[in-house]
């Protein structure tokens, strides 16, 4: 059984995932920030695929960096033995910010680099080792992250947002070739609207929560030789390509 650490488990897409993951069998373990919200996420996975279930606010270095340590410590209840971390899936991330570019705000710009980019690079640095240890011919970890169509496509009034994933994106293609031959693989998925809390009114004409989440259970089970590096995924009413 593979051993998921899904961020942003709290809700939208990264909830979706956690339901999409069990069903398939794996063990997961979840983090968001809102405790309450998690709890209830978590009441659904059943005891025989439980990792850890733990609120941590991933501006917090020093959270972040005891959650990893708990994960590294995971054991299975039943048999005492390690449960290392297999795939890391890196869904947590806001957008707290739609100035112009030419009129920043400092506070949004640091809170977004600190969540969508800095946290996922602490993540790597922590889980990264043991599932560089694990890979073989018939495992392969994964390293999944949620990016954004704004990686792709410039968009008026998301210059902070669009920047912090935009710096996750640099940083995961220079990981992808400094672990090539590793057996770990780096997968990037760029979503178009989707349809979540993240957005302030329900756009039902948007990509489903669920929709993104099969795509994502999709590029981890691919064979081990096809790898999804980067995938795409729009709604239909998006026409921000070619
Ligand atoms: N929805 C879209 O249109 C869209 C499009 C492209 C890419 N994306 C990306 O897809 C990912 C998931 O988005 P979503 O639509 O599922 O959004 P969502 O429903 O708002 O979920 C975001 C998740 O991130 C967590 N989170 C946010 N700030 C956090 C913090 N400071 N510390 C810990 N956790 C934090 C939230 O936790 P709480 O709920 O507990 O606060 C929640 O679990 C994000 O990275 C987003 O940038 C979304």
């Amino acid at each position: 059984m593979k051993h998921l650490l899904v961020t942003g488990a709290s809700s939208g897409i990264g909830r979706a995932f956690v339901h999409k993951a069990v069903a398939a069998g794996q063990r997961v373990s979840i983090t968001g920030r809102d405790a309450s919200r998690l709890a209830a996420v978590w009441q659904q996975v059943p005891v025989t695929q439980r990792g850890i279930c733990q609120a941590v606010e991933l501006q917090d270095a020093a959270a972040l960096r005891d959650f990893c340590l708990q994960l590294q410590l995971c054991r299975d209840t039943q048999s005492n033995k390690a449960m290392p971390v297999t795939d890391l899936v890196l869904c947590a991330g806001l957008n707290s910010s739609r100035s112009s570019a030419h009129r920043p705000e400092y506070r949004a710009i640091e809170q977004m680099m600190a969540v969508n980019f800095l946290a996922n690079v602490r993540f790597i640095e922590a889980l990264l080792p043991a599932m560089q240890a694990i890979a073989s011919a018939d495992c392969s970890p994964s390293v999944l992250a949620l990016l954004s169509t704004c990686c792709l496509y410039s968009n008026a009034n998301l210059a902070a947002y669009s920047a912090s994933k935009a710096a996750l994106d640099a940083y995961l293609n220079v990981l992808r070739r400094e672990l090539e031959g590793s057996g770990v693989r780096v997968l990037s998925m760029y979503p178009g609207g989707t349809d979540t809390e993240f957005r302030p009114n329900a756009r039902p004409d948007y990509l489903a929560a669920e929709d993104v989440a099969d795509a994502m259970l999709a590029m981890l089970q691919a064979p081990v030789n096809a790898q999804w590096h980067q995938l795409v995924l729009r709604p239909a009413v998006e026409r921000n390509y070619g």
